[in-house]
């Protein structure tokens, strides 16, 4: 049976008369990986910031499980999801600084040993705990980053085109990586990709967006068989991008 890690209630998101999302209903599925597909402008950076309370909605509810995502204390928020994103903000500091600020946020110290489990989980070397983060490959500082969320040890994580500024031997490490975190930890994976075969090879569900709107929410081998115009000709145009 499939649970709820993240439900949508008739969101949407207002801005200066805008309407940026309007309303979305749907689920994200505890322990699965949803990929967030649509073109630019869609609207999915802003509806994964509402889902760990960066943004809130202007109308609707969203739940995370069976609580109302406004009665869950921000920084608790933060910690059971976690996000990453393309950019990767790090400090100007060492790697194992960067890795302890989640825990210095809640006034708590990570140890040496602890934070070489997590370099250890997402494929760094003990050597790159001193090393200053500044320094690091591409695909290091996302390795970082990600294991940055796993100090919160987050059921719920948010990527918002992580591997976007990535050669391809490194979107295939972070690809796995995440499938790793997926498989073997059970974390509930929320992944907007521009990368149309990165939705499609990744994601157990996929969504839609277009215009603020969830044009559809399905299995992912049933949206890309999707009977939905609006589906058909964006997947056909960035298939053949
Ligand atoms: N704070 C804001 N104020 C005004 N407009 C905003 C704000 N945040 C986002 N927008 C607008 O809302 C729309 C959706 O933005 P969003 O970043 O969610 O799109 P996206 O689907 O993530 O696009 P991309 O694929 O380019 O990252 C865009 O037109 C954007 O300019
Ligand atoms: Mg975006």
């Amino acid at each position: 049976m499939l649970q709820h890690a993240i439900t949508f209630n008739h969101v949407s998101f207002e801005i200066n008369q805008m309407n940026l999302l309007k309303n979305i209903s749907g689920t994200f599925y505890k322990g699965h990986i949803t990929t967030l597909i649509g073109p630019s402008g869609a609207g999915k950076t802003t509806l994964l910031k509402m889902c760990n309370g960066l943004i809130s909605a202007s109308q609707g509810q969203i739940m995370i499980e069976q609580e109302q995502i406004e009665r869950i204390e921000p920084t608790v928020l933060r910690r059971r999801v976690g996000i990453a994103l393309q950019s990767a903000p790090l400090l100007k500091n060492s790697v194992y600084e960067n890795l302890a600020l989640p825990r210095k946020l809640q006034e708590q110290k990570l140890s040496k040993e602890e934070a070489l489990s997590f370099l250890q989980a997402v494929g760094l070397g003990a050597n790159f705990l001193m090393r200053e983060a500044a320094d690091l490959s591409g695909g290091q500082k996302q390795k970082l980053s990600i294991a940055r969320t796993l100090v919160n040890q987050s059921e719920v994580l948010l990527l918002d085109e992580i591997t976007s500024a990535l050669d391809p031997k490194s979107v295939r490490e972070i690809e796995d990586l995440v499938v790793q975190l997926n498989e073997k930890y059970g974390v509930t994976i929320i992944w907007i990709t521009h990368n149309i075969e990165q939705a499609k090879k990744l994601g157990h569900f996929t969504w839609m967006l277009k215009e603020g709107q969830l044009i559809e929410a399905a299995a992912t081998d049933a949206l890309f068989q999707s009977e939905n115009p609006v589906v058909q000709s964006f997947i056909q145009r960035e298939v053949a991008l």
